[in-house]
């Protein structure tokens, strides 16, 4: 472990498992294999709506060492779930294709397989509708929009501030759906013990998975111990449990033994979530000297038949920009698809590549620099809610980043700059994402040896959250990291909230801080020294956490792009990535500058590459592997730069950090299309910026 000077939290301290990484003893969920394990492999439905009729398992359960094929006929019954995603084998209904229908339990995973392929599932089908249109006629307003938002907000006259404006920007933006592909697919191994249940799971947080599952099984929470010590990424798709886990669950309670089930990167594609496609219309309304007047946002989008997901697209338009009259949407549809979920800045990602491309496409029709027009229409406070911004770094972000990337002098005129035949642009984009913080419990005990171990449920999902609990445990304590021991990934250790919502770091945090305070007190009244037994203190910060002042708590961000577009191939490179944040204190530079780079490349990913395509007459996302949906590769990957200013907020939390983990992805498509404009004079508003929509209008 590298060690520096007090204080640790800031310090670019190693990740403080990464030998154990690195040299693969670190156990993931699939590498857990208890004594009479079994395999079990899921079969999918291959209608997108309908039910099945009946489901032969004759010939794959003759197959040798096949102990169980298990559907709605004949599986245990579950007490319903508030997800009914989760209502795992419990109906003849497909609410989409791809859903789990069976699964075949045997000796080896081959086994498995193979008996899986052979069993006959018969389904009544019924026509399906899978398409995303604005003019659905079964679109409707959600109650709340992910997390808990009002769908709708409306101040002033809009309508009116628009009909009068000088300017006006009037155009729909659409992004597609998005599948997340962390590193380490879904996995589940499950072990009943009588009415015990443990699970080996690759989660975001195994509280939450334990509350989720024990009482679908009719158990109190208690009796579910989920075990999650590495996570080999998730992006919100290992956020709430999904339909995996249940099945493992459930599979292992018919057979009466342990089972272990790993869902293939094809089948990610249907049952672990995705980004939904919107479509957005963003009009605003300016002066001729680029003051806003009006700003309204409204978005569509789709959830499945067997839960509503409604993605929050429009809320960050309610707090960026300065404008009197102001409204935002969204409209959902309910569609025989798979059901959409979390995916690194749900919302925040595809509303602001439309807000963002908007403000380019205003800067244009003002004649004002890009930066410059963003500036004019900062607000003092929070447009909509009227509260004070705790900190609200936007501008500094701007003009920082401007001076890193030589922004000055930059011709705005586009399609004109050609080297060895490409034309080259840059762009400019803003970046957004909330403050969140959530209850959590912590323990801090202090050794007879007079080292420390730190206890919470938190998750450490790749981002480094082991390695700042013990830099933020080792300050508290008044002690150096290598005197502190963080365990964490166990739903048996103090209940935590999720690693979701890039809020981790705040909410663990401050519950160890408050455990390592309480702890250190109690020392100090001991005279220094702890009993033999060793000493340990807790905390629970529900109160604290609710008790918090009222401000709008967001980060900010800009983002900006030097793009190379080939005009005869359409072929677009991305020379630069350039991202400057204003993100509280950063707790650890090393793992913190990850989480933008990563954030910032899964954005050019999103900018360029990612796209799941709709195949109608199926009713399915036809790409369903790494050959046919793209991400960016090391190729694609070229110079991406993150940068942070220093922002002193003290209504945050005891360590003052704003979360890190998706804000790197916001902007970055906006920044990169903006960009792709200013080189060809082409606007690209249909993500991904594919070579067709290139070459269309050349
Ligand atoms: Mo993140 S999409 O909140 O796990």
């Amino acid at each position: 472990m590298t060690t520096t000077a007090r204080p640790y939290v800031g310090s670019a301290l190693d990740r403080v498992e990464g030998l154990e990484k690195v040299t693969g003893r670190a156990g993931y969920a699939f590498e857990h294999s208890p004594d009479e394990l079994l395999y079990a492999v899921p079969v999918q439905a291959v209608v997108a709506r309908g039910e099945i009729r009946a489901v032969d398992v004759d010939a794959a359960v003759v197959l040798p060492g096949v102990i169980a094929a298990i559907w709605y006929g004949n599986a245990p019954r579950l007490a319903p779930a508030e997800n009914a995603e989760l209502d795992v084998l419990q109906s003849r209904r497909v609410a989409y294709r791809g859903q789990y229908v069976a699964v075949v339990v045997a000796e080896t995973p081959e086994g498995a397989g193979e008996a899986a392929r052979l069993l006959r599932v018969e389904y009544d089908a019924e026509p399906h509708d899978v398409e995303l249109r604005a003019d659905h006629p079964d679109m409707y307003r959600p109650d709340r929009v992910n997390p808990n938002y009002p769908p709708d907000t409306e101040r002033g006259d809009p309508d009116a501030a628009l009909a009068a404006a000088r300017i006006v920007v009037d155009e729909t933006y659409t992004t597609p759906a998005e599948h997340n592909n962390p590193m380490e697919p879904h996995a589940t191994v499950a072990l009943w013990d009588g009415d015990g249940l443990t699970l080996y799971d690759s989660t975001q947080g195994a509280s939450a998975v334990r509350d989720t599952v024990a009482p679908l099984f009719g158990l109190p929470p208690g009796n579910v111990r989920v075990v999650s010590p590495h996570v080999g990424g998730g992006f919100g798709s290992k956020g709430a449990p999904l339909s995996p886990v249940v099945l493992a669950a459930l599979a292992a309670k018919h057979v009466g033994r342990p089972v272990k089930l790993a869902v293939t990167r094809q089948q990610m594609f249907a049952v672990t979530g995705y980004r939904t496609p919107t479509i957005q219309r963003v009009r605003l309304g300016a002066d001729i000297d680029g003051r806003l007047t009006a700003i309204v946002h409204d978005a569509f989008e789709q959830s499945s038949r067997i839960r509503e997901f409604a993605e929050q697209t429009t809320t960050p338009t309610r707090m960026m920009y300065a404008a009197p009259h102001r409204r935002t949407t969204h409209r959902l549809v309910r569609l025989d698809v798979p059901t959409p979920a979390w995916m690194r800045a749900p919302g925040e990602a595809p509303g602001m590549f439309a807000l963002e491309s908007a403000m380019d496409e205003l800067a244009l029709a003002c004649g004002i620099d890009p930066i410059e027009l963003r500036i004019r229409n900062e607000p003092d406070a929070d447009p909509e809610s009227g509260l004070p911004f705790s900190s609200r770094g936007l501008v500094a972000c701007l003009r920082e980043g401007a001076r890193r990337f030589g922004w000055a002098g930059r011709d705005p005129a586009p399609g004109v700059r050609r080297r060895d035949g490409l034309l080259l642009g840059t762009g400019v984009a803003a970046s957004t994402y909330p403050v969140y913080r959530r209850p959590s419990r912590a323990t801090a005990r202090c050794e007879p040896d007079g080292t420390f171990t730190v206890r919470i449920a938190a998750a450490d999902i790749g981002t480094g959250a082991r390695t700042v609990l013990t830099q933020i445990a080792a300050d508290t304590l008044r002690t150096s990291p290598d005197r502190v021991r963080v365990e964490i990934g166990d739903s048996a250790l103090p209940t935590a909230s999720l690693a979701g919502g890039s809020m981790g770091t705040a909410s663990w945090g401050t519950a160890v801080v408050r455990a390592c305070e309480a702890l250190a007190d109690e020392l100090d009244r001991r005279g220094g020294d702890p009993p033999a037994d060793g000493l340990e203190a807790d905390a629970d910060t529900t109160e604290e956490i609710d008790a918090q002042p009222l401000f709008s708590r967001h980060a900010f961000g800009a983002q900006f792009a030097e793009v190379a577009v080939d005009p005869d191939s359409g072929e677009t490179r991305v020379l630069r990535l350039l991202g400057v944040f204003a993100a509280g204190r950063i707790v650890n530079p090393k793992t913190a500058r990850s989480q933008f780079v990563g954030g910032m490349t899964m954005g050019l990913s999103t900018a360029l590459l990612e796209e799941s395509v709709m195949d109608r007459e199926f009713g399915d996302y036809l790409n369903h592997d790494f050959a046919q949906y793209h991400i960016a590769t090391f190729a694609d990957v070229r110079d991406v730069e993150a940068a942070w200013i220093e922002e002193d907020d003290p209504h945050l939390n005891p360590m003052g950090s704003k979360g890190i983990g998706e804000i790197g992805i916001v902007g970055t498509a906006a920044a990169i299309a903006n960009a792709v404009h200013h080189a060809t004079g082409i606007r690209v508003r249909d993500l991904p910026i594919r070579l067709d929509r290139l070459l269309r209008r050349s």
